[in-house]
């Protein structure tokens, strides 16, 4: 790996992302020597900077995230980045690029900008012949706001990037946990075999985080949690656990059973949207003990907003694995904690024989994503002594502890995969298509009914018909009876 050389043109370079994330990301790379000792990192913005301001002024921003760095270190690695001034907008400022850029070198353009840049960026990379057969580019989400948008700015980037050298973002994927799932379900025969509507019941998908909207009201207010976390990150989720085995890890072959998935998703009508569909919007509350505003206090959000702050689905795949076993799927912002995680519920013993206590914890698998990974499986035991009854019990794997190698963070495994040229892990255009063409009728009925979204409280677990879209099916999510 260490031989692919390449020059990095990382667009949005003042901004929060590759502050927070993709240089700290591309910095670890570097220390551990995954990566070129000759690559070179571009940082564009858009205002006067040399390029030790911009290197010191990402090193305070990447230390004040919490990111591990040390001042030496930083000070090798800032060798490699160059500040480039430069305009989205104005096509001059793009003839940079072919006096810095060394063409025989891999070189990768990641659009770490608001979507509305994507085309001027991509027209102007092209017009100074940027778009050569050894580049690539980086696409981050949101990619559009709707199956339109979303295709128009897919046709644009297809006049000037083969679908091959297009890499679409969705960080999820580059977790180590999200890619422990797949080594779960497809490493072992304990699990294959029992994964399907012969054995499963019901399958719960949760993201939810205790943050709020924090400074980014006026693009959260565009958004929402649905374009934001559900139209990506969860049917990514949600792909990965339903997904039939594949034959191989080649990236087509990956991405053609995450398709199929998308494309069995059983459509929603409205009628699906007002009954299966929750939309809620958190309001003022506490998190961990201190108070905090609800969103619609938050700055930059309008104080009469209908945007969702949580979204609660029961979805259906319809096909032989699938068919009838309801997948609820639901993310939102200021829940009570930070927590990704994938609840398989087996079906129950046909016949009881023995008295139990707390029956609804048995069969049932807790694959924990965040922000610790662990396995969980709970089953019923005898409780000791001279009874007969059952009590849950789980067996519990935490892979934080049976590993003690650092966990990368999952931009820095999609970046090194980007440098690589392994697509694996970044989300082909038709199954993007397919999933905005899923959402899409959540989308349309809310616009055309108005739908108010829920209230819920700050810290709590989302509203409370969220709960109700389970309970109508004798289910509860899993903390309401953890
Ligand atoms: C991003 C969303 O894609 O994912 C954010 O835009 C969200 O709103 C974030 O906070 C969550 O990611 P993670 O890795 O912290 O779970």
């Amino acid at each position: 790996d260490v031989q692919n050389c390449f020059d990095m043109v990382l667009f949005g370079g003042t901004g929060d992302l590759v502050k927070r994330k993709l240089l700290p990301a591309l910095y670890n790379a570097f220390v551990d020597e995954n990566i070129n000792s000759e690559a070179r990192f571009f940082c564009v913005g858009r205002s006067a900077m040399t390029d030790q301001e911009y290197s010191d002024m990402a090193y305070k921003f990447a230390t004040e995230a919490k990111n591990t760095i040390s001042a030496e270190s930083w000070r090798e690695f800032s060798k490699h980045i160059r500040y480039l001034q430069m305009d989205a907008n104005n096509s001059e400022t793009f003839n940079k690029l072919p006096e810095v850029l060394d063409k025989t070198r891999t070189n990768i353009f990641y659009l770490s900008t608001s979507p509305e840049l994507f085309k001027p960026i991509c027209s102007n990379i092209a017009k100074v012949g940027m778009n050569h057969s050894n580049s690539r580019i980086v696409l981050e989400k949101p990619l559009g706001h709707d199956l339109k948008s979303s295709n128009d700015i897919n046709d644009y980037v297809a006049q000037y990037f083969k679908e091959d050298q297009i890499y679409r973002i969705d960080h999820y994927l580059g977790k180590e946990s999200v890619q422990n799932l797949m080594a779960i379900r497809f490493g072992n025969t304990l699990f294959e075999a029992l994964w399907r509507r012969q054995w499963v019941s019901s399958v719960q998908i949760t993201i939810a985080e205790d943050l709020g909207v924090g400074s980014r009201g006026d693009f959260y207010e565009q958004t929402g949690a649905l374009r934001d976390m559900l139209q990506n990150h969860l049917l990514q989720l949600l792909c990965i656990v339903a997904m039939e085995p594949p034959s191989s890890l080649e990236a087509d072959v990956i991405r053609d059973e995450k398709l199929k998935v998308l494309r069995s998703l059983k459509p929603l009508t409205e009628d699906d949207v007002v009954k299966n569909v929750i939309k809620g919007q958190y309001k003022s509350g506490a998190i961990n003990g201190s108070p905090v505003k609800g969103y619609l206090e938050e700055e930059k959000v309008s104080p009469n907003s209908i945007t969702e702050t949580f979204v609660a689905v029961k979805a259906e795949i319809q096909n032989w694995r699938w068919a009838e076993v309801p997948f609820y799927l639901r993310t939102g912002k200021r829940m009570q904690e930070k927590v990704a995680e994938i609840v398989i519920q087996f079906k129950d013993i046909p016949v009881k024989i023995f008295p139990t206590a707390g029956g609804n914890f048995a069969n049932r698998l807790i694959i924990r994503l965040q922000p610790d990974e662990t396995v969980k499986l709970y089953f019923l035991a005898k409780q000791p002594g001279d009874t007969n009854r059952l009590q849950p019990v789980y067996l519990d794997l935490n892979f934080n502890e049976m590993f003690q190698a650092r966990r990368t963070d999952g931009y820095e495994r999609l970046l090194l995969d980007v440098i690589r040229g392994k697509l694996t892990l970044f989300v082909r255009r038709d199954e993007q298509i397919a999933a905005w063409k899923w959402v899409e009728p959540i989308l349309d009925t809310w616009r055309e009914l108005k739908i108010p979204p829920k209230q819920y409280t700050a810290g709590s677990w989302g509203p409370a018909s969220s709960s109700a879209l389970l309970a109508r099916d004798g289910l509860y999510w899993h903390e309401e009876i953890a």
